[in-house]
């Protein structure tokens, strides 16, 4: 969480540095601060409690004039988001400068022992105790690199820290420890940029260079020097990133979430591109590191995942076995990490992650790897943390996701676990080339299906305008919609604020019928597969204590029609893909009802983009 930002070069940095927060802003948005060198060798350090354009306001007056600066919108952990707790974080002197990302998990006890040699503190975060080591340790580092080297020598937990010091006035130093989300070193023609995140950092360029944990990088606006914490110089340069620019912005939707739902059509086409032939029938998944005989080896798959990660994992254990035919689990990578799971090499573990720097699911990976575990990501973030662990990453090729809340990702992380799934199917000699055939055909027909469910918004808008004001919701599914229904139950709380819990329909009678009454929404999930009879008889379970039904059904059904209050009829797709398009009708009801209720959708309170803290 927290986005940094920071630049040396031959432009004005304020501005540059306000429009990297702005794209950033996504990281979290508690508070916002920026740091420019001024000519004169002072450190003009601006920041403001709240979103953005409050320091934008703020700011109107007129910008803080320089070359070099850095910059930061914040994610509260330590310290309420007050305008003392918003980065950039002074030394005593007021001669250094940081910010960062991450928690210094010993920062109580450094804070006490800096406190008693004489540092005075002005906030209640971390980070600022960075600045007090950093300044403790500069008369005898004698440069601001070996200085920050130094601090992060003493800090524990997984941090992503970016100093500028006013007699250094030219250049910008990192480091990365662990992982607390990545910083990524641009090449501009004008200059040198730091970024947590590549939205910040693809309007200037597209060389980019990923730092790994434990790398320190010194960037002045003639280029990067980059060392490990013992000093020693690494051989490192940039790499040519293909991203489209124009994908980070809104593209004339309201929201971005909005944008990135009408997009699946395009999305999941871009993640089967060039990973599927037909004659003879293949899955072509270059990217996937293991031999025809290390999948033969593998015994069992175990996916781990965090949020609606977790839930493409749910669906991927299903066809994984049922495609297959490998043993599988899905565990939250939370629980994962800290469970003493049972691996060995006969195990292929495989890390879902958006934006492959979630700290859990990089944590389950290292115990993955500890294990002697084969490790594959599925991610969407080339040359994040995640696709630097595995032996191998599935890219998702969603192109940047600016909603908080993942939808886009989602189905492409779907489709691309679908393909593993037949992939390893093939490769062990489960699956015959006509059936093999008649998968790739389900997958190659989704865009053409996602675009049919995207095309009647309208239907959403008049559910949520009816449901706006309602404070529960159940989700109910089964079999292949069971994850679904956690996934829908997900989106209407962090977007809308509304509660709503994901139940397995079978569990209904164990407990949550309770809850039902006039007041209580219950979206069912009864797509016309093998277990539609089963969901007939709980739609009427809850008809029958006087709830009210939304259902998610298949095209031509009738019958569900006179069961349920309302119904949302797909187009007909194989029982084992049909995820991939019933998810999309239980977002677009969120972003509605989100709509309806003035929530702020792409930047829900309390969310942040990127979970690199645990
Ligand atoms: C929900 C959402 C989160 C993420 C979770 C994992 O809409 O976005 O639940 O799915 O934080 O993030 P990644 O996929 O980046 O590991």
């Amino acid at each position: 969480m927290c986005g940094i930002i920071g630049y040396t070069g031959t432009r004005l940095a304020a501005p540059l540095l306000l429009e990297g927060l702005a794209r950033l802003e996504y990281r979290g948005y508690d508070s916002a601060g920026i740091a420019v060198v001024t000519p004169e060798g002072e450190l003009a350090v601006r920041k403001a409690p709240g979103k953005l354009r409050t320091l934008v306001q703020e700011l109107e007056g007129g910008l803080p004039h320089g070359f070099t600066g850095i910059g930061h919108t914040r994610w509260a952990t330590h310290g309420p988001p007050t305008k003392n707790n918003a980065h950039p974080h002074a030394d005593c002197a007021g001669d250094v400068v940081v910010v960062h990302n991450g928690i210094v998990e010993n920062y109580l006890e450094l804070r006490r022992s800096l406190i008693k040699e004489g540092h005075r503190f002005t906030s209640d975060t971390d980070t600022e105790t960075i600045a007090h080591l950093i300044e403790k340790a500069l008369p005898k580092a004698g440069s601001l690199e070996e200085a920050l080297r130094s601090a992060a020598g003493v800090l524990r937990g997984a941090n992503a820290i970016v100093a500028m010091s006013r007699r250094e006035p030219c250049t910008l130093v990192a480091v990365r420890l662990g992982n607390a989300g990545g910083i990524t070193v641009g090449y501009a023609e004008d200059g040198m940029l730091l970024a947590s995140d590549l939205p910040a950092l693809i309007p200037h360029t597209r060389r980019l260079a990923f730092l790994a944990d434990g790398e320190v990088v010194a960037i002045t606006r003639q280029g990067a020097r980059y060392s490990d914490l013992a000093g020693r110089v690494l051989e490192k340069g940039p790499k040519t990133v293909q991203l489209d620019p124009e994908a980070a912005h809104k593209g004339g939707y309201p929201h971005f979430m909005l944008k990135e739902i009408l997009e699946q059509a395009e999305t999941v086409t871009s993640a089967l591109r060039g990973r599927i032939a037909f004659d003879p029938p293949a899955v072509l998944l270059e990217e996937f590191p293991l031999t025809p005989q290390e999948v033969r080896e593998i015994r069992r798959v175990v996916f781990v995942g965090m949020g609606t990660s977790f839930h493409a994992c749910q669906v991927a254990r299903l066809w994984m076995e049922r495609l297959a035919g490998i043993p599988a689990e899905a565990d939250n990578a939370s629980e994962f990490r800290y469970r003493q799971p049972l691996l060995d090499r006969h195990t292929l573990v495989v890390a879902v992650g958006q934006s492959g720097e979630t700290a859990d699911t990089l944590a389950g990976m290292e115990e993955a790897l500890r294990h002697g575990a084969r490790l594959v990501t599925v991610c969407n973030v080339e040359g994040s943390q995640a696709t630097r662990r595995a032996e191998g990453a599935l890219l998702m090729r969603a192109g940047l996701e600016i909603g908080v809340a993942a939808t886009k990702t989602f189905t492409a992380s779907l489709v691309t676990l679908y393909l593993l799934a037949l992939h390893l199917a093939s490769q062990r000699g489960r699956m015959s080339p006509q059936d093999l055939l008649r998968h790739l055909e389900g997958l190659t027909s989704l865009p053409h299906l996602l675009g049919q469910v995207v095309a009647h918004r309208e239907v959403y808008r008049s559910l949520a305008q009816r449901y706006a004001q309602r404070e529960h919701f159940l989700y109910l599914g089964r079999g292949m919609s069971y994850p679904i229904a956690l996934e829908g139950a997900l989106k209407l709380k962090e977007v809308s604020y509304i509660h709503a819990e994901g139940y397995a329909a079978g569990e209904m009678k164990h407990g949550p019928i309770a809850l039902v009454d006039d007041r209580m929404p219950v979206v069912a999930l009864a797509l016309q597969d093998p277990l539609y009879d089963k969901m007939l008889a709980n739609i009427s379970e809850v008809k029958a204590r006087g709830g009210t039904v939304i259902a998610i059904g298949t095209a031509g059904d009738a019958d569900l029609a006179q069961r349920a209050d309302h119904v949302i009829l797909l187009p007909p797709t194989p029982e084992l893909l049909s995820p991939v398009l019933a998810v999309v009708p239980l977002q677009l009801f969120a972003y509605e009802l989100a709509v309806h209720r003035g929530c702020d959708v792409d930047q829900p309170r309390n969310l942040a983009k990127t979970v690199t803290v645990e």
